[in-house]
């Protein structure tokens, strides 16, 4: 982003690459667990669920490159290692089901990691209203999306 561009958001871009840098390293787990649970889920519906996960996982890795893209006009740099990932993340131990063809155990995960994740697109957005018009309509997005999907997810758990 230009001289212009940067200049037009009023907010700490320390603190805002900060913020951003957790919504990044949140997406990538979210975005690993998802494909990890594709490839492990098992049982008579695993065809169905396996779709449904590498697709949430596609999904996710896309929301972490647009915020990497965000990161990168705010002229930062998104998380460099694995472990930085996950500390950035600060969203704790995740634990599938021990039954593999515990399709609702899944779920239940996911869901909860639907729900981090409208929690910190709503901050974000609150913060960067009026402020950081363009920060402030990519946490709008994605927060729309992160919505849809826990409703996903929870029409999943009804069936
Ligand atoms: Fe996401
Ligand atoms: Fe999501």
């Amino acid at each position: 982003m230009g001289q212009k561009g940067r200049e037009i958001s009023k907010l700490d871009h320390k603190w805002l690459i900060e913020e951003l840098s957790k919504a990044y390293a949140f997406e990538w787990v979210v975005h690993y667990y998802a494909s990890l649970a594709a490839n492990i889920v098992s049982g008579l519906r695993t065809p169905v669920y396996a779709d449904i996960f590498k697709k949430a996982s596609e999904g996710e890795l896309g929301h972490a490159n647009r915020i990497a893209k965000r990161i990168a006009e705010l002229g930062g740099e998104p998380p460099q290692t694995m472990a930085d990932i996950e500390k950035f993340a600060g969203f704790g131990k995740v634990s599938f089901p021990n039954e593999r063809s515990d399709i609702k155990g899944f779920i239940k995960v996911f869901l909860k990691m639907e729900q981090h994740a409208i929690s910190l697109y709503n901050d974000l957005a609150q913060k960067t209203h009026g402020k950081d018009l363009v920060t402030h309509e990519l946490a709008e997005d994605l927060l729309s999306e992160e919505v849809a999907e826990e409703e996903e997810y929870e029409n999943m758990l009804r069936e």
